[in-house]
C-alpha cells in the first residue's frame, strides 16, 4: 500500500516513515521543510541499509500543503488504480504553543488551512483514509486522574485550538455522507526519545520550550540549569507529572491504526496515544542522570502560565482497539534521546 506522510521529515513523521518502510509500505512524503532538514532523508536511508531492509525508496516532495496545485500534481502522478495513494498520515503543521500565541494567523492558516486543502484533494482523488496527528493539548483538563477520549475539549492556546478545529472539521467531513471516510485522530501525549540508532530525533529549528530538548541542552552544558515550573502541584513530589511516550511506540501506533482502518468500511475515531504512566519532573531528571551519567542542575521557579499539574492518558482504547502496547520505558527515552543528542548536538544544522 502507498502511504503519503505529510510532515514526514519532522520529528514524529521521520520515525513514522521508517516504521512504514519496515512494514513494507511504500512511502511518499510532502514536507515544506519549514521545521525540518533534508538531511533526515539520508539518515532514514542509512538506517534502512544498516538494517538490510528490503524496501522501496521513499519519494520526497518539497511542498507546502497549502499549494493545492502541487498537491493535485502529486495525487495525479499516483492516480493509476493499483498504485494510487491508499492513505494519508497527516503530521504536517506548526507545533509551538508559545509561537502560536503571537502568530495565530500563521497557525490557523497552516494547521487548519493546510488540512482543508489536503482533504479537498484527497476527496477529489478518492483517497478517504487519514490518520491525523492530534494532541492531548486539546483537553481542558489535567489535574485529576487518567484522561480518556471523552474528556472535555477545551484548548487554552491557539495551537490547541487549531488541533481541536481540525478534529471538528474531520468529523463534519465524515458525517457529510458523501464518501466512505476512515478517519483516526491520534491524540499524542508527550512524544520524546529518538530512534535507537541515534540518527534521527527531534531537531527543532526555533527555540524549544518542552522539557526534553531543554534537559538535553543542560546535559550538553549549553545551558546552566533546568528551571522547574512549580514545586507545589498536587502531585507525588509537587512537580508537574506527564505521560512521556517514546516516539517509536508512537510510530508503531500509526501502523496499527492504519492496519485497523484497512479492515473496516468507514470509521471515525479519537484515540489517545500515551503510556498511561505519569512521571514527575524530578523523576525524569533522576532517570536521565542515572541512565546517561550526566548532571542536570535545576532550580525551582514559579508555575508556567497555562500549565497543568497532572496530564496522563487513559490509553485503554488504543490497547483494546488497535492492539497497541507501548514497549519502551522512560529510561529508554532518556538513553535514546541522549544518543541522538551526542551524535547531533545541534540537530541537523
Ligand atoms: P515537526 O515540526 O518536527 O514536524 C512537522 C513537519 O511538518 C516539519 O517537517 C515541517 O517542515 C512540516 N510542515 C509544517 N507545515 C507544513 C505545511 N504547511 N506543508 C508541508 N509541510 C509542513 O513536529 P513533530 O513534533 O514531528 O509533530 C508532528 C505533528 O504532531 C504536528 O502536527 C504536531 O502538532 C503534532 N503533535 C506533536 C507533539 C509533540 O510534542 N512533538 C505532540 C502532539 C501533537
Ligand atoms: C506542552 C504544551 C502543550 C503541548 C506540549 C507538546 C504548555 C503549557 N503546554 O505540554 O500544549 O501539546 O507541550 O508540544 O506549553 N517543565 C519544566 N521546565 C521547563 C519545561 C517544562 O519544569 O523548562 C515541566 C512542565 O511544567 C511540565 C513538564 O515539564 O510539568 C513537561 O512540559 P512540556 O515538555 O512543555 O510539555 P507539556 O507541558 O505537557
Amino acid at each position: 500500500m502507498k502511504v503519503l506522510v505529510t510532515g514526514g521529515l519532522g520529528f514524529i513523521g521521520s520515525h513514522i516513515c521508517l516504521e512504514l518502510l519496515s512494514n513494507n509500505f511504500e512511502v511518499l512524503v510532502v514536507d515544506s521543510l519549514i521545521n525540518s532538514n533534508s538531511l533526515v532523508i539520508d539518515n532514514i536511508n542509512k538506517i534502512v541499509s544498516q538494517n538490510k531492509l528490503n524496501v522501496r525508496k521513499m519519494r520526497i516532495y518539497e511542498a507546502d500543503l497549502r499549494d493545492e496545485c502541487k498537491l493535485i500534481d502529486i495525487f495525479r502522478e499516483h492516480s493509476i488504480k493499483e498504485s494510487s495513494i491508499g492513505a494519508v498520515i497527516h503530521c504536517a503543521g506548526l507545533k509551538s504553543v508559545n509561537d502560536s500565541v503571537g502568530s495565530p494567523i500563521d497557525y490557523w492558516a497552516n494547521n487548519v488551512g493546510g488540512t482543508i486543502k489536503l482533504i479537498k484533494v484527497m476527496e477529489e482523488f478518492g483517497c478517504n483514509t487519514i490518520i491525523f496527528s492530534s494532541s492531548a493539548t486539546i483537553y481542558g483538563v489535567g489535574d485529576g486522574g487518567l484522561i480518556n477520549e471523552n474528556a472535555t475539549i477545551n484548548p487554552i492556546n491557539p495551537y490547541g485550538q487549531t488541533k481541536a478545529a481540525v478534529e471538528r472539521f474531520l468529523k463534519d467531513v465524515f458525517y457529510s455522507g458523501n464518501q466512505k471516510w476512515k478517519i483516526v485522530n491520534l491524540r499524542y501525549f508527550n512524544p520524546t526519545g529518538a530512534h535507537k540508532s541515534g540518527l534521527i530525533g527531534e531537531s527543532p529549528k526555533g527555540l524549544a520550550n518542552n522539557i526534553f530538548p531543554i534537559i538535553s541542552k543542560v546535559a550538553l552544558k549549553k545551558k546552566d540549569k533546568l528551571k522547574i515550573f512549580g514545586n507545589n502541584w498536587d502531585t507525588k513530589d509537587g512537580t508537574g507529572v506527564r505521560d512521556y511516550i517514546h516516539v517509536m511506540d508512537l510510530a508503531e501506533g500509526h501502523i496499527l491504526a492504519l492496519k485497523y482502518l484497512n479492515n473496516v468500511k468507514e470509521e471515525f475515531l479519537n484515540i489517545n496515544l500515551g503510556n498511561g504512566i505519569g512521571t514527575s519532573v524530578l523523576e525524569l531528571i533522576k532517570t536521565y542522570q542515572e541512565s546517561n551519567n550526566v548532571e542536570i542542575p535545576f532550580e525551582f521557579v514559579g508555575r508556567r502560565k497555562g500549565d497543568f499539574g497532572h496530564v496522563v492518558a487513559d490509553n485503554s482504547k488504543a490497547i483494546s482497539l488497535l492492539k497497541w502496547k507501548p514497549k519502551r520505558s522512560i529510561k529508554d527515552m532518556c538513553k535514546d534521546s541522549w544518543r541522538w543528542n551526542l551524535l547531533y548536538p545541534n540537530g541537523y544544522v
